[in-house]
């Protein structure tokens, strides 16, 4: 395996580019692939099995492209498949858990809101996470529709405002003091979120901890790039244009069958 080879990043959509953001951002020599599995999104309603293939597919088409690591930028595909991933392919792979640990500790009022897709929230691995913290009453809530309207490109929109409003509330008034983001598209629903909750509830999401923890593993197991620069790669199996929005066209994002 070569230092060189790219950090290959998934997700069943545009979401995980807010992982990738944090990921270049602190690791902007490595080489990336990523790929928005925007055909078969959301997930978050699909059954276990369905998730671990689908996860083995974007796998396996990262380890032809030559990855010397992956990113499963996905909570879904993570909380269902890694243990799978894990288990199948000889490469390391980091996933992306729901930030109970740090909400959960730091809440005064003992009580934290967290939105997610109903895969992430039936799935084992989440289940055995909130276990682990009794004392703190934990306000579950699927985030229907949310992933859609994001796909769709209608992120400022009255629906997805109906929507935020209908989950929030009861989290307010359960008074929660930490909202944890659950799955990697709700970072691009920040603004919204902000306009909805008080202002001394913190919003919680994942990115920084994933890239500090690519980077983690990069030394221990793979070696970091030795590039002096990075050409990013967006690859989407639907139309570009959402992808390339949410980069600010700053990319090129290429369309593959995949
Ligand atoms: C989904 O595809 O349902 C959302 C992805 C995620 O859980 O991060």
């Amino acid at each position: 395996m070569n230092n060189n080879q790219p950090i290959g990043v998934f997700d069943s959509g545009i979401g995980g580019t807010s992982i990738w953001k944090a990921i270049h951002q602190l690791l902007p020599n490595e080489q990336t692939i990523y790929l928005a599995d925007s055909k078969n999104a959301p997930y978050g309603q699909k059954s276990k099995q369905e998730i671990i293939a689908l996860s083995m597919k974007n796998t396996e088409l990262l380890l032809e492209m030559g990855c010397k690591l992956i990113v499963v930028a996905c909570n879904t595909a993570t909380t269902n498949a890694i243990r799978e991933l894990r288990a199948k392919y000889d490469i390391p792979f980091i996933g992306i858990e729901p930030a109970i640990k740090p909400a959960a500790t730091h809440s005064k009022t003992q009580t934290i809101g967290i939105l997610a897709t109903q895969g992430t929230l039936n799935s084992e691995l989440f289940n055995k996470t909130v276990e682990m913290y009794q004392d703190t009453k934990i306000i579950e809530q699927i985030g229907h529709g949310l992933v859609q309207l994001i796909e769709s490109g209608n992120i400022d929109s009255t629906e997805m405002n109906q929507l935020l409003t209908e989950y929030l509330t009861p989290m307010i008034e359960a008074n929660i003091d930490y909202l944890v983001l659950g799955c990697s598209h709700y970072p691009y629903l920040i603004p919204q979120i902000k306009k909805i909750l008080p202002p001394h509830i913190q919003i919680i999401d994942s990115g920084e901890a994933v890239a500090k923890q690519t980077q983690n593993v990069l030394k221990e197991k793979v070696g970091l790039s030795n590039l002096t620069e990075s050409h990013p790669i967006f690859y989407t199996n639907t139309n570009s244009k959402v992808l390339s929005d949410i980069l600010e066209n700053n990319y090129e994002v290429l369309y593959k069958d995949f």
